[in-house]
């Protein structure tokens, strides 16, 4: 059984702890891999132009893609170029509107293969509706339901994408993602996954969050009992995210008498009990590594360096996996 005792310093228990050359190793490795990582950021030209004259009139609405808490989802057309369109309700305060757009403004700085592509935002009846690129095998929620538990290699280059993803919205956005979940990681048949509808603004999650009737299962401890958001509760629901798509079940979401849970029931569960685990008949490596995302404490929770110099995402970097293929059979326009 993996122990997990106090540990001030924050490290991460590791049964398979390195010597210290090893680790000193896994530094050097992880930040040869992070300068890499940068510099396919910075030579990304697939970014969306920013297009200033965006608004309903100039759309066309060709199907809805989808709804969620915070408002629905459409596949829209501007000219040759097909967006989705996400319409978030955030209520008359035009002052409170205003910031929100200003806030998204940061989005046009956002150069990454591993985050949505954003073409702008406009307001439209005291809702926003914000424009980003359209991914063209949907999201992950969707693929699980339709293809089941995600094969292990894909399951790699996600795991692979989201935490590069994650790093670039904390070093370089400066932002926390809040709402990390299978159906905000987005693929498309080119085989790029990214990750999406994270929190860039302060006032359109606070509106979000007035509207919210949704699921916390992904939610960390912490932030069930109410206490410091950080880096760390992404790195939980990235555990749980894991854990389903390699599963295609979430853990606690069924009692023993197979009845679905209520939220509270959930929410209990989270706090008071031990955090899951994959079974024992995943690779090893990668079991580490989702126990390294779920501690309780956030202190002894891996950070994202942290993660990128564990074995199984060496891996990960090292393996030659073909997603695009893989990811065209979930293909729709
Ligand atoms: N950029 C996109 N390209 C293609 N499909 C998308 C895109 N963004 C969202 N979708 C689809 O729309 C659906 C609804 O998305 P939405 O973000 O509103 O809800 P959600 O992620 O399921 O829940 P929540 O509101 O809690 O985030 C998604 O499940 C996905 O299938
Ligand atoms: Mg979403």
């Amino acid at each position: 059984m993996f122990k997990r005792r106090k540990n001030p310093k924050g490290l991460v228990l590791n049964p398979n702890a390195k010597p210290k050359d090893e680790l000193e190793d896994n530094q050097k490795t992880f930040e040869h891999n992070m300068e890499t990582f940068m510099e396919q950021c910075a030579n990304v030209n697939q970014r969306p132009a920013w297009i200033s004259d965006l608004s309903n009139e100039n759309l066309t609405v060709v199907r809805r893609l989808g709804e969620g808490n915070g408002g629905a989802v459409a596949l829209v057309k501007y000219k040759n170029l097909y967006m989705a369109r996400k319409t978030v309700y955030v209520g008359a305060n035009t002052k409170l509107q205003k910031q929100i757009l200003r806030e998204l403004g940061i989005l046009h700085h956002c150069r990454s293969p591993f985050i949505i592509g954003f073409y702008g935002a406009f307001l439209k009846e005291n809702s926003i509706c914000l424009c980003v690129e359209y991914m063209d095998c949907g999201s992950l929620d969707a693929i699980l339901r339709e293809g089941g538990p995600i094969p292990l290699d894909i399951l790699g280059c996600i795991i692979n994408s989201m935490v590069k993803g994650l790093i670039y919205l904390y070093n370089v956005l400066h932002i926390i993602h809040r709402d990390l979940k299978p159906s905000n990681v987005i693929i498309n048949s080119l085989g790029y996954i990214k990750l999406c509808d994270f929190g860039v603004s302060g006032e359109l999650v606070n509106s979000i969050a007035h509207t919210f009737v949704g699921t916390s299962t992904y939610m960390s401890p912490e932030r069930i009992c109410g206490g410091d958001y950080s880096v760390k509760s992404d790195i939980w629901s990235l555990g749980i995210t894991i854990i389903e798509l390699a599963t295609q079940e979430l853990p606690w979401c069924f009692s023993g008498v197979n009845e679905p849970m209520g939220i509270l029931d959930i929410m209990h569960c989270i706090v008071q009990e031990d955090p899951p685990r994959l079974p024992d008949s995943f690779p090893e490596d990668l079991r580490l590594f989702v126990d390294a995302c779920l501690h309780k404490d956030p202190n002894l929770r891996a950070s994202p360096q942290q993660l990128c110099a564990m074995p199984y995402f060496q891996y990960t970097l090292m393996k030659h996996v073909d997603v695009a293929s893989w990811a065209s059979q979930f293909r729709s326009l």
